[in-house]
């Protein structure tokens, strides 16, 4: 493919908020914004196979999201049960990889053992990381790695070391992180690693992003001009 873009994010991370918004507004139940917001991912996957980005995590389930009605909890675990069992194969053949980031401790078992089959199957793959964030909070995450560096009776770190206990320590920082729905808040995602990452809010809610709005996300972030504090 020619060369589109002048530069692209290597790592983006997408809040993929405005489900239930989308939904209310069609009358329909908000686990219905859900369902149609697993159509959006599977777009964004296509478009980051086709655009060459290599890594994209979404933030799917929340620390805070055990407030929400049972109803709609157990909603979200059967679309990502459906969703791993139809895409099983589909990782395989385009060789993606699957992780997570978060502790799905607490979810079903057969959930928790899908989830773990299709990261053993697809941990080879290097052209696509898809990382789905399940019970995941950045404060979370960072309190599990402190209290990881205490039992192991360390005195002194560096950055590289913390960053070697976080859950993503596989993953580069985000380069870019997208929250749709046009809120403008972090909502406890990936604390320590956005230190230098550039935001982008559009208005869309997340069921109706598509390849348009991917490709347009990916024009803002080419004229973004980054400095790490430099000049
Ligand atoms: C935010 O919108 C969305 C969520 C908290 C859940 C997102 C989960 C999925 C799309 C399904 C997960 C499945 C897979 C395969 C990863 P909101 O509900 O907070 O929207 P609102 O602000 O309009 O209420």
């Amino acid at each position: 493919m020619t060369k589109l873009f002048k530069k692209l994010p290597t790592h983006i991370a997408i809040i993929m908020d405005g489900n239930g918004r989308w939904a209310t507004k069609r009358g329909m139940p908000r686990n219905y914004g859900h369902k149609e917001g697993v159509n959006a991912i599977e777009r964004t996957i296509e478009a980051c196979l086709k655009y060459n980005i290599k890594y994209c995590t979404f933030f799917a389930f929340s620390t805070e999201n055990w407030k929400r009605s049972k109803e709609e909890i157990d909603g979200i675990f059967q679309l990502l049960r459906e969703y791993i069992s139809i895409n099983d194969n589909i990782f395989l053949e385009k060789e993606v990889k699957l992780k997570h980031i978060g502790v799905i401790e607490p979810f079903p078992d057969d959930l928790k053992s899908a989830l773990v089959n299709i990261e053993n199957k697809t941990e080879k793959f290097d052209k696509l990381t898809i990382t789905f964030a399940l019970n995941y909070g950045g404060r979370d995450e960072i309190i599990r790695g402190v209290n990881t560096l205490l039992q192991s009776g360390q005195k002194q770190i560096d950055e590289n070391q913390f960053s070697s206990i976080l859950d993503t320590k596989d993953l580069p920082d985000p380069d870019f992180i997208i929250r749709t729905s046009g809120e403008q808040r972090v909502s406890n995602f990936m604390l320590y690693q956005m230190a230098y990452s550039e935001f982008y809010f559009p208005k869309i809610c997340w069921p109706s992003f598509n390849e348009k709005h991917f490709i347009k996300s990916l024009q803002v972030f080419e004229k973004r001009k980054r400095r790490y504090g430099g000049v």
